[in-house]
């Protein structure tokens, strides 16, 4: 049995610019948040400087690309190599690109651009706290769009707002550190503005490219049927789901930003008139990262009995103590198997998130553009990087994506997270994410069984039912 995607469908992989490039002081790149940060808070000195040296093995990682043969290419710009200084262009820095994008093109891959990922320079006093950051982001998307417009064909402004601001400036978990509930709203508020006046860019710039933004999002589920952990989880998901959704589709806060009183006069203290309207420029699409789910209990109902007795305290992975004081803690279930990222792979949720966005915000275009699993993937003595576990993952989400396509969601594409091996922020280069090994001594590339298995549903647009045999050591 197989599952056919729709005609057209665009398969693709997804990959950003500090998780790769390395060659961090190289042509005139100033470092960016993340460099310093590494190196006194990363994961055992883990830091961007080679990474993956993409910057000096693009060709050969492009070539991979092609023989993948997933047409699409997700990639990042460093604004830190295109402007060092967040004001003057450097032209090595923007050379690099305009190489990277001829490279796809003759290589028949799409480029699929974002222009931020993560990765702000250090330059920018306040971060995105500042509202002066979003403004010199209008002039940097303006430099890409003019230098690329023609041939780049997508266009992704910004890459998970709602957790850089909310994890970097209010639960110190991301650069710049800061623990500042208003800084996080600022900053959220500054990062939806720079994401509006990058789809201006590209409107002025890039005339028939299709321009989105990217959004990282967990539908939520009530640890149990009482009704006020339905209620905390609907709050929780209005909070960080729609934090981005509604803002860009309606041109509004969703409701515990405008009704709870902190956030309320942190907003009130920021947006100025015309700002939403701009954050609600019309976009082409919206991109949709699933890696989990997150269940969701009253902050008081944490000790009651049904809960007690189905859910544990979540431990010290991602808690978001930013959303005690909407009365909400994060749980997990008990005795669930979960990824080494912490997390617990649950597919069924990729359905959900496609059916709520659409039944929430009407049938908009949406592109999956990052989904995937962290492996401790090694080559094997027969030199195969046999990654059943990724394969099954992949299948079974893509089985739950075609599931939401039948219920309707207007699901136009899929990009795997991620190409290669890469620098996972905070969790160093242990937490490999990629359909292509990476041997970080050597520098050697190896494609996993995963991408051969990809590769072979790119090319049939279809998925094989089961994504792997019972037996769990072949991969189809
Ligand atoms: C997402 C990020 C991406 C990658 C994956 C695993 O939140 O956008 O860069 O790190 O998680």
């Amino acid at each position: 049995m197989t599952l056919r995607f729709p005609e057209g469908f665009v398969w693709g992989t997804a990959t950003a610019a500090f998780q790769i490039e390395g060659a961090a002081a190289e042509d005139g790149r100033a470092p960016s948040i993340w460099d310093g940060y590494l190196r006194e808070r990363g994961y055992r000195g883990d830091d961007g400087d080679i990474a993956a040296d993409h910057y000096h093995r693009w060709e050969g990682d492009l070539d991979l690309a092609a023989s993948l043969g997933a047409p699409a290419y997700r990639f990042s710009a460093s604004w830190s190599r295109v402007m060092p200084d967040g004001r003057t262009v450097n032209a090595l820095g923007l050379d690099f690109y305009r190489r990277l994008v001829d490279g796809l093109l003759e290589r028949g891959l799409t480029p699929a651009l974002t222009m931020y990922h993560m990765d702000l320079p250090a330059v920018f006093e306040g971060g995105w706290a500042s509202r002066e950051t979003a403004l010199r982001f209008a002039d940097y998307a303006h430099t890409l769009t003019e230098e690329l417009g023609d041939r780049v064909p997508m266009w992704m402004t910004v890459n998970e707002l709602y957790y850089e601001s909310w994890l970097g400036y209010c639960e110190g978990a991301f650069p710049p550190g800061h623990r500042d509930r208003d800084l996080a709203v600022a900053a959220l508020h500054h990062m939806l503005l720079a994401h509006g006046l990058g789809v201006e860019a590209v409107r002025r710039n890039a005339r028939g490219a299709e321009v989105g933004l990217v959004t990282g999002y967990a539908p939520t589920v009530p640890g149990s049927a009482h009704p006020d952990d339905v209620a905390a989880a609907r709050r929780t998901h209005r909070h960080s789901n729609c934090a981005v959704l509604e803002p860009v589709l309606r041109g509004s806060y969703p409701e515990p930003y405008r009704t709870h009183p902190m956030r309320a006069d942190a907003l009130e203290r920021v947006v100025r008139v015309g700002d939403l309207e701009t954050i609600a420029n019309p976009v082409d699409f919206i991109g949709l990262n699933y890696y989990f789910q997150r269940h969701i209990v009253a902050s008081e109902r944490t000790g009651a009995p049904e809960v007690a007795a189905a859910m544990d305290p979540l431990g010290d992975w991602l808690v978001l103590d930013h959303l005690h004081d909407i009365g909400v803690t994060e749980m997990r279930p008990k005795s669930d198997t979960r990824t080494m990222a912490g997390w617990k792979p649950e597919a069924d949720g990729m359905r959900r998130m496609l059916t709520e966005v659409t039944d929430e915000y009407g049938q908009v275009p949406i592109f999956v553009t990052e989904n995937g699993l962290p492996l401790p993937d090694y080559v094997g003595p027969d030199g195969r990087i046999n990654d059943v576990e990724r394969i099954a993952y992949t299948g079974e989400h893509l089985a739950a994506a075609h599931a939401a396509i039948q219920a309707g969601a207007w699901l136009r594409g899929y990009f795997h997270w991620s190409f290669m091996d890469n620098l996972e922020w905070t969790s160093g280069y242990g937490h490999r994410f990629g359909l292509v090994h990476v041997d970080y001594a050597t520098q050697r590339r190896t494609p996993k069984a995963s991408f051969d298995w990809y590769a072979g549903v790119a090319a049939a647009n279809e998925l094989p039912v089961p994504a792997v045999p019972v037996d769990g050591t072949t991969p189809i």
